[in-house]
């Protein structure tokens, strides 16, 4: 007998500045887990992180909501003209319910969308869950000591068994 995966079809929209209080709470519930995967070491200033993010108009921030909860976060830096560096969090409770597959793929449709042919991910060899992630969206990885890179062909990948 298999027992399926709870799966939450989270709602999704782009965030604008007066979103940061939301995005710094999300950051501030995060266990040390998921705060070391995500910054790759114990950063704690979130606001001024947030902030810089969202100071840059050419930065793309994307929202998972659920109950009108934030409940995952996906930024797209701007790196140059059609590249993207991404970094997303799913707060602990909701993690391993494909949140952060739908808002990765909802951050491809809408990258694509506007032009853009590459997205850039940076981990450690230990994420299992980005990378697992990364593999269901064809990213080519590589990893060397203790970091994996991972680039998406955007103009690639077909999201749309992802997004509905
Ligand atoms: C990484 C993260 C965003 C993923 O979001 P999520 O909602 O938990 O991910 P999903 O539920 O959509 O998918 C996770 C996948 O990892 C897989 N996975 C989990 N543990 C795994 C393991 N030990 N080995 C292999 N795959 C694993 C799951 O099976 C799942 O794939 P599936 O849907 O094919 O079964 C979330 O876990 C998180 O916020 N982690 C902390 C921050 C972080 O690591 N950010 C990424 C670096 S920037």
């Amino acid at each position: 007998m298999s027992i399926a995966k709870p799966l939450i079809k989270p709602e999704f929209k782009i965030l604008r500045p007066d979103n940061e209080k939301e995005v710094i709470d999300l950051y501030n519930s995060l266990s040390s887990e998921s705060i070391y995967y995500r910054f790759r070491g114990f950063f704690k200033d979130f606001e001024k992180y947030v902030r810089s993010v969202f100071s840059d108009s050419r930065n793309i921030v994307y929202g998972a909501y659920v109950d009108g909860k934030l409940v995952g976060v996906l930024e797209a830096v701007y790196l140059s003209d059609g590249c993207y560096e991404m970094a997303i969090a799913v707060r602990d409770n909701y993690q391993g319910k494909g949140i952060g597959t739908r808002l990765v793929a909802y951050a491809i449709n809408d990258l694509r969308s506007r032009g853009a042919k590459t997205l850039i991910a940076n981990t450690t060899p230990d994420n299992y869950r980005i990378l697992a992630i990364s593999r269901k969206f064809h990213g080519v990885i590589k990893c060397m000591y203790d970091e994996c890179t991972t680039i998406f062909n955007l103009q690639a990948i077909n999201v749309d068994q992802f997004l509905n």
